[in-house]
């Protein structure tokens, strides 16, 4: 487990799935996602397989909150396509629930995602791919300590139209760790 002041992100279960799957359906929580096809329970589960076969480091992680005594899944989250020369990882997460956005648990997770990036894995460059009209999400990043450092033009196509993409990043040299 990895924990953090109000969440944890643990592995995922076969059990998170139909929730992944409800989840993703939803079509506010998939608006800024690179997702154009509907998910099936059955496609939610090739991914989990898929999923386990990648590196331990690149697994994903369910993000839950506490609960009276006990925890709450309410999103997911990752970093992925760590490159080892490099040291440069892509990183990526939804919180599910829409009733939980806008209370800084996107902004904590980062934060511990980068920790573990930058404090356990030895991580130097941390990045991400994000809409410039995803307001909320690029807000939550630079709390975290993202910059944007790229604006790939019109390079998604999505709603009928070619839209920009943002890469935000940050390096080991810039992140601080919290106390
Ligand atoms: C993007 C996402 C992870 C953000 O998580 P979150 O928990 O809502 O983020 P936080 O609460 O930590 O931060 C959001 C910030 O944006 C602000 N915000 C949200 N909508 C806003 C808007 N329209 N205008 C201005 N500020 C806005 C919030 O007030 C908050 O800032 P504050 O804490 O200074 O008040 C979440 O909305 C989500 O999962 N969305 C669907 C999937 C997705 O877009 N994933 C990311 C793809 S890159």
């Amino acid at each position: 487990m990895l924990y953090g002041k109000r969440i944890r992100l643990r592995g995922n279960e076969r059990s998170d799935l139909p929730k992944f799957v409800e989840w993703l359906n939803d079509p506010q929580v998939r608006h800024y996602l690179s997702m154009s096809m509907p998910i099936s329970q059955v496609s939610e589960e090739q991914w989990f397989e898929n999923m386990l076969k990648r590196p331990s480091e690149e697994q994903s992680l369910g993000i839950e909150i506490k609960e009276g005594d006990g925890w709450r899944l309410i999103g997911n989250c990752e970093l992925f396509d760590i490159k080892w020369r490099a040291r440069s990882a892509e990183v990526g997460l939804f919180i599910g629930d829409r009733s939980f956005w806008n209370q800084g648990y996107g902004t904590e997770v980062m934060r511990l995602l980068l920790r573990h990036g930058f404090g356990t894995l030895n991580l130097n460059r941390i990045f991400l791919h994000v809409d410039p009209e995803n307001v909320g999400g690029i807000r939550a990043y630079q709390k975290a300590g993202f910059i944007q450092e790229a604006r790939l033009r019109e390079s998604v196509f999505r709603d009928g139209k070619y839209c920009d993409d943002l890469i935000m990043s940050v390096l080991r040299s810039e992140w601080t760790p919290e106390k």
